[in-house]
């Protein structure tokens, strides 16, 4: 998907941008003034930053966030001239209160947390997400993390793989999975995605192949939530995000599964309860029709957004 670039205030080297999930669900609520400042704690290739920038104005500031060193350095070329500071952060966006102290800002205008990994992450096979491809079984979103999901695979009981599996990916045969993965690893380490999808394969019934999604998505899922830590990154941002935003700014989140999402609603209602944010609406937005089909990896986002009191 492209769009035109002078749709944005940003000069740019390349001619076509990414086109951001719900662009422009994002740009319609979360509202930022001209001079503002904007932390995006998910800047991947900085596609919403990009967009937001034309609220924000030449004056106006991105904090953006990713634990990819990668992802900040497509950033950075595609964020170059959009505003007039950008703070280009390699770190979890669990930090935001920390970080933004040592920037010496004390409250922000708007904050955007886009869930899940890049195009360019899910497209590397190098990089273990993909079920389509052949690659190490790594899924690390910080490459300098300490473990990869060859270590989770590789090494934890038996329980803990079942544990993971149905937390983490709400799989039913998570005990089928975990047995076989233990089973298979005495032979010889399990290295690649590849057969770690082929284990999965092996020990599901038929039926369960012929879904919609592809029978390994939740164990991939789950295996790469825990390598991140990914659920408790996201408490921890929707609790220290909304401190860290001025009265009236604005927080969005786009979830692309229900776990995600859940802890999402829990807290953004938790946060109403106690006056300290109002919903922006009550049910999450969803993409349309269109956004779906021209970009299918939007189908499962669902964006809220809060405004703080
Ligand atoms: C879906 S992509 C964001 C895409 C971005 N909104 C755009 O328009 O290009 C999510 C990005 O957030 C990063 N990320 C995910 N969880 C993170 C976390 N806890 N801390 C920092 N970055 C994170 C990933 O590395 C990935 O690059």
């Amino acid at each position: 998907m492209t769009l035109a670039l002078e749709q944005t205030g940003c000069d740019m080297g390349s001619k076509d941008l990414h086109v951001p999930v719900m662009y422009a669900e994002v740009e319609q609520y979360l509202v930022l003034p001209v001079g503002g400042c904007l932390v995006d704690c998910t800047l991947g290739m900085g596609g919403h930053s990009q967009l937001l920038a034309k609220q924000l104005g030449k004056t106006g500031r991105i904090i953006g966030f990713d634990n990819d060193a990668e992802a900040l350095k497509i950033a950075e070329q595609n964020l170059s001239g959009c505003v007039e500071r950008c703070d280009l952060i390699h770190d979890n966006f669990r930090n935001i209160e920390k970080v933004l102290n040592n920037l010496g800002v004390k409250q922000v205008d708007g904050i955007l947390v886009d869930l899940g990994i890049s195009s360019f992450q899910l497209d590397d096979p190098q990089r273990g997400f993909s079920l389509k491809t052949d690659g190490p079984l790594d899924m690390r979103m910080n490459q300098e993390g300490p473990l990869s999901a060859y270590d989770l695979v590789n090494s934890l009981t038996e329980k803990e793989i079942v544990k993971i599996l149905r937390e983490y990916g709400e799989e039913r045969f998570a005990g089928r999975i975990a047995r076989r993965i233990v089973d298979r690893r005495e032979e010889s380490p399990i290295e690649t995605t590849k057969e770690l999808r082929k284990i999965v394969l092996s020990v599901l019934p038929s039926g369960y192949r012929r879904q919609k999604i592809h029978p390994a998505t939740r164990t991939f899922q789950a295996f790469r939530i825990a390598v991140n830590r990914e659920l408790d990154a996201l408490e921890v941002v929707l609790t220290k995000g909304i401190d860290c935003l001025k009265p009236g700014g604005r927080m969005g989140v786009i979830a692309f599964h229900s776990l995600e999402d859940r802890i999402v609603k829990h807290k953004f209602r938790a946060l109403a309860k106690e006056k300290k944010v109002e919903l922006v609406f009550k049910k999450p937005l969803r993409p349309e029709e269109d956004e779906i089909r021209e970009n299918p990896r939007a189908r499962s986002a669902r964006f809220r957004v809060v405004e703080k009191i």
